[in-house]
């Protein structure tokens, strides 16, 4: 099998993104732009085959495609997304996505982006956060269960989503940060600590070969050096003041060869 990133060019409109946590910063859309440029050649270097969508200047955050959709081996998901502004973001990744999976939909009241599901095997973790409420997690764990996913809540008081604070860097092993969810529903997995003086560094994308992670955590990237990690650092920093990081910007799934 093939590992297909699917991606989304930035908008011009990346400025009015959505803000929850966050004050607004100025960002530079040039500087966003060469940043996803940088992103999208550390993926194909490792060896993915990386699919770029056109941007809509009427959709400030469609550049995080990772909030429109679950994708597994067997089904894409369809996000029924928590923002209101983001909706109009998931017909054009669905194009994309219906040429290698079969399309189910959640729609509303549910609510759910998949920025709060962290896939491990056949454990399907979500966030219940700002974005995503116990009626998206039902209707993700509803559309799953015939492939045999088992669908945990996982509450998330302190971020915008699931994944600002809890991602897979392998099979056993999570990079989190504890201040911002409760972990315990992931205590079974080998957990790594974001350092403390940087919150933002538990989000990042391991795929086969490497972990992307933003070069500007450099205390966390000692910690996962020392373990042994391939990193292929990043810069994500006009990302990160729209609240989002490494994995927003693509959905990752096998396709055919
Ligand atoms: N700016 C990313 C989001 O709020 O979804």
């Amino acid at each position: 099998m093939a590992l297909r990133a699917l991606t989304r060019e930035v908008s011009p409109a990346l400025a009015s993104c959505e803000l929850t946590f966050l004050e607004r910063e100025p960002i530079d859309l040039g500087r966003a732009a060469a940043q996803h440029d940088a992103y999208c050649a550390a993926l194909a270097s490792l060896g993915l085959d990386v699919a770029r969508l056109p941007g809509d200047p009427g959709l400030p955050d469609c550049c995080f495609v990772e909030d429109t959709a679950v994708v597994v081996d067997e089904v894409a998901v369809l996000a029924s997304m928590g923002a209101a502004s983001r909706r109009g973001e998931v017909a054009a990744v669905a194009g994309a996505l219906a040429k290698h999976r079969e399309l189910a939909r959640i729609g509303p009241p549910a609510r759910i982006d998949g920025g709060d599901v962290l896939v491990a095997g056949r454990r399907v973790f979500v966030g219940q956060s700002g974005r995503t409420d116990a009626a998206g997690a039902r209707a993700l764990a509803n559309a799953l269960a015939p492939f045999g996913y088992e669908v945990i809540p996982v509450a998330v008081p302190g971020c915008l989503h699931l994944k600002s604070a809890a991602t897979a860097l392998d099979a056993e092993t999570l990079l989190v940060n504890a201040e911002w969810i409760d972990l315990a529903p992931l205590l079974g997995f080998d957990l790594v600590h974001v350092d403390p003086a940087e919150p933002w560094a538990a989000n990042v994308l391991a795929v086969p070969g490497g972990v992307l992670a933003h070069r500007g955590f450099p205390r966390t990237l000692e910690r996962l050096a020392a373990r042994g990690y391939d990193l292929r650092p990043v810069d994500v920093s006009e990302f990160l003041k729209a609240e989002a990081g490494v994995t927003c910007k693509s959905i990752v799934y096998k396709t055919p060869p």
